[in-house]
């Protein structure tokens, strides 16, 4: 059977709504898997009603899906949570190879190309280029592959605008004059000067930034994707693609804004070296107060109220499960119990989210930060877990700070916080925090985990 274009057509209109859909339904934890599940469906039938449509080769796509699709399920089994921004780097790298081969390839066909079709063509292997490089150097970064420091050297900017303002011109030349053999040159040459400008404009920046980065090159494999859709004059791949460049810039907005950086300074600045220089002040002053297993065990079960804190060395623990299981004993125990969401806790968006989801905490004691910092001065106790810069009151009071301005989760203003982390070392923004010297709080040194654990052994030995 083969489908004729109006049949395709109606078919891609609904994929279209699906997408849609399921990205509204993302934008809510409760919501997110159907949601993801919607997606995919409208996916799955814009695939078959393509691979439906006249004078197809199926042998080669066959064997396609057949090698993506086992790559894929091997690495999406094996991967583990913290590693989750390094395995979305790789899809967004060979998500902007594939729009680059793809134009390529149709530019070997068809060499006698119209204006528009030699711009988007040159667009996508462009932006694909790019995508590719930059991913994979944010993969290496996020893997420990490559030195996560920012490498920064003299000239850096001017080196990369001048590459930039080579492949401009290269890419005017083509369009204008797209025919082999000189076409074909200045095509190549725009595809590696490309190439050499996603390295390039990635390696300044620092690891830990590298999140942001990713979300940003997702919406250029987006836009890649969109122009090859042009390319081979394919309305779903045009929609896709368009979808994935505009929630990707979304999302890199949404970041930064919880950052109070700009696209800018997290592109340009080399933040990890200039905080590195500034951690070195006065600090903040007055006594830790450490308290043992038992301490807070006191603490908790006297509390009418508790809201945890996670923040990246839950991650790094794993101790998303056990948190949940004392979470569920203090309920049992009459306190109210709430989670509360910074939404940069963690090295990716909604990695907070994600971790409880699949630790199975409810939806409803999901806190977002401005709806937990209103009533924060009637939360009893505040359990901060492996959270460090997402509490840090110098974003509120430090207008020095390289954090200043920063929205926290006010934790301070709590009746008594509990930080449970393994020292006094800083987190991702290098600096100090002058919570832990606080009168109400006290720091509970140990892994999450083991501390946690510890906890609820406490309980569990009380109502033996
Ligand atoms: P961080 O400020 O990085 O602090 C994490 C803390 O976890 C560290 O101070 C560490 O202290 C502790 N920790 C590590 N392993 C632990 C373990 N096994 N058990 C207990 N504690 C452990 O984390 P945050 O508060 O979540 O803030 C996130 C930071 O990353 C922000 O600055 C944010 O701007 C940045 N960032 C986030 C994103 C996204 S999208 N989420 C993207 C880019 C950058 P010890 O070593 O003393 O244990």
């Amino acid at each position: 059977m083969s489908l004729g274009q109006v049949e395709i057509n109606f078919a891609y209109v609904v994929s279209t709504a699906l997408f849609i859909f399921g990205l509204k339904m993302l934008s809510s934890p409760a919501t997110a898997r159907r949601g993801n599940m919607l997606s995919g469906v409208g996916m799955l039938l814009a695939i078959v009603v393509t691979l439906l449509a006249a004078g197809i080769a199926y042998h080669w796509v066959f064997l396609g899906i057949l090698v993506g699709s086992v790559a894929g399920l091997i690495g999406a089994y094996r991967v583990k949570m913290t590693a989750m921004p390094e395995m979305v780097a790789l899809f967004n790298g060979f998500g902007g190879l594939a729009s680059m081969l793809l134009s390529w390839s149709e530019y070997h066909q068809v060499q006698q190309l119209s204006t528009f079709i030699a711009l988007v063509t040159v667009l996508s292997v462009f932006i694909g280029s790019i995508t590719f490089t930059g991913s994979m150097v944010a993969w290496g970064k996020l893997s420990g592959k490559i030195s996560q420091k920012p490498v920064i050297f003299q000239g850096q900017h001017l080196i990369n605008a001048a590459a930039f303002a080579l492949a401009l011109l290269a890419a005017l030349f083509f369009i204008l004059s797209p025919a082999p053999p000189l076409g074909y040159l200045v095509f190549l040459a725009v595809l590696l000067v490309a190439l050499a400008i996603g390295v390039t404009s990635t390696i300044p920046i620092g690891g830990a930034d590298m999140p942001v980065v990713i979300s940003l090159l997702n919406s250029y494999s987006g836009l890649a994707a969109c122009a090859a859709g042009f390319v081979v004059s394919n309305n779903i791949l045009i929609v896709a693609g368009a979808l994935v460049g505009a929630s990707g810039i979304i999302l890199t907005r949404i970041m930064c804004k919880a950052m109070n950086r700009s696209l800018a300074n997290v592109l340009f600045s080399g933040f990890g070296k200039a905080i590195a220089k500034d951690a070195g002040g006065e600090g903040p002053k007055g006594e830790v107060r450490p308290a043992s297993a038992e301490d807070v065990f006191y603490i908790l079960e006297a509390a009418d109220s508790v809201a945890f804190v996670p923040g990246y060395g839950l991650a790094v623990a794993q101790a998303q499960h056990v948190v949940r299981e004392l979470g569920d004993i203090l309920e049992a125990n009459g306190t109210e119990v709430a989670y509360a969401i910074h939404p940069v806790a963690g090295r990716m968006p909604g990695h907070m989210n994600v971790l409880l989801a699949e630790a199975n905490v409810s939806y409803d004691q999901l806190v977002e930060m401005d709806d937990i910092n209103p009533r924060m001065d009637s939360v009893d106790v505040c359990v901060v877990i492996g959270a460090n810069d997402v509490v840090n009151p110098a974003a509120v009071h430090e207008q020095g700070s390289p954090i200043y301005g920063m929205p926290i989760i006010e934790t301070y203003r709590a009746k008594t916080v509990i930080v449970m982390k393994r020292s006094m070392n800083p987190g991702f923004a290098g600096i100090e925090n002058a919570l832990f010297y606080e009168e109400n709080t006290r720091m509970f040194f140990g892994d999450a985990k083991a501390s946690i654990q510890a906890l609820i052994a406490e309980f569990k030995s009380v109502n033996a």
